[in-house]
C-alpha cells in the first residue's frame, strides 16, 4: 500500500500573548496540514523581556486550541529549523498582516532557507479583521484599560487586565 507521509507544519512565534489573529492562522494551518506544532520561543532574541512566561504563553494557546485535534504546543529554545526538524515538519507557517511585516518575514524566510533548504516557509494573509492586530498593540491597549475582549481569548484578556490594567 502506498502510504502518504504525514504533513507537519510548525507555527512559531513569541505569542506574548496569543491573539485571535494568531489563532486564525493556526486554525487555517490545521485545516491544511495533518499536524500543526505551535512553537513558542522561550526568550525572543530581538525583543525585550516577555510579559508572560513561556508556560503561561503555552497554557493560553493550549486552552484556545483544545478543540483542534491536530494542534499541539511546545516551547523551543533552538533555531527554528531545528525545532521543525525535531518535529518532523516540512513547513513553517506564519501570518502576514501588512507590507510592514514583509521585510522582516522575507529576511526570516531567507535565513531559514539558508539554514535548511528542505523546510519551506509558507505565509498566510491575515484576514482583514485581524490585519491591524498585534500582541504589542493589545498590551498597550490593556495598559490603558482599553477593551481587548474582541481581540484575544477571554483568559488572555483577564490576565492582561490583571497584569497591566490601572486602577
Ligand atoms: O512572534 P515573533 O516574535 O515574530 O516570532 C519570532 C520567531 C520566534 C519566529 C523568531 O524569532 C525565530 O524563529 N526564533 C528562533 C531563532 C531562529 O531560528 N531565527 C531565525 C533564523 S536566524
Amino acid at each position: 500500500m502506498n502510504q502518504k507521509a504525514e504533513r507537519v507544519a510548525v507555527c512559531p512565534g513569541s505569542y506574548d500573548p496569543v491573539t485571535n489573529g494568531h489563532l486564525d492562522i493556526i486554525t487555517r494551518a490545521s485545516h491544511i496540514f495533518d499536524r500543526v506544532v505551535v512553537g513558542v520561543v522561550n526568550q525572543p532574541i530581538r525583543k525585550k523581556k516577555t510579559l508572560f512566561t513561556a508556560d503561561e504563553r503555552i497554557s493560553f494557546i493550549e486552552e484556545a486550541t483544545a478543540h483542534l485535534g491536530n494542534v499541539e504546543v511546545q516551547a523551543f529554545y533552538t533555531l527554528l529549523v531545528e525545532f521543525a526538524r525535531d518535529n518532523g515538519a516540512q513547513a513553517i507557517v506564519k501570518g502576514l498582516r501588512a507590507i510592514s511585516d514583509f521585510e522582516y518575514e522575507n529576511e526570516m524566510a531567507q535565513l531559514n532557507s539558508k539554514l535548511d533548504s528542505e523546510i519551506e516557509s509558507f505565509y498566510v494573509f491575515a484576514r482583514p479583521e485581524y490585519s491591524f492586530l498585534s500582541s504589542t498593540g493589545v498590551k498597550e491597549m490593556a495598559t490603558f484599560n482599553g477593551d481587548v475582549g474582541d481581540l484575544v481569548p477571554a483568559p488572555v484578556a483577564a490576565a492582561l487586565a490583571d497584569r497591566l490594567g490601572r486602577d
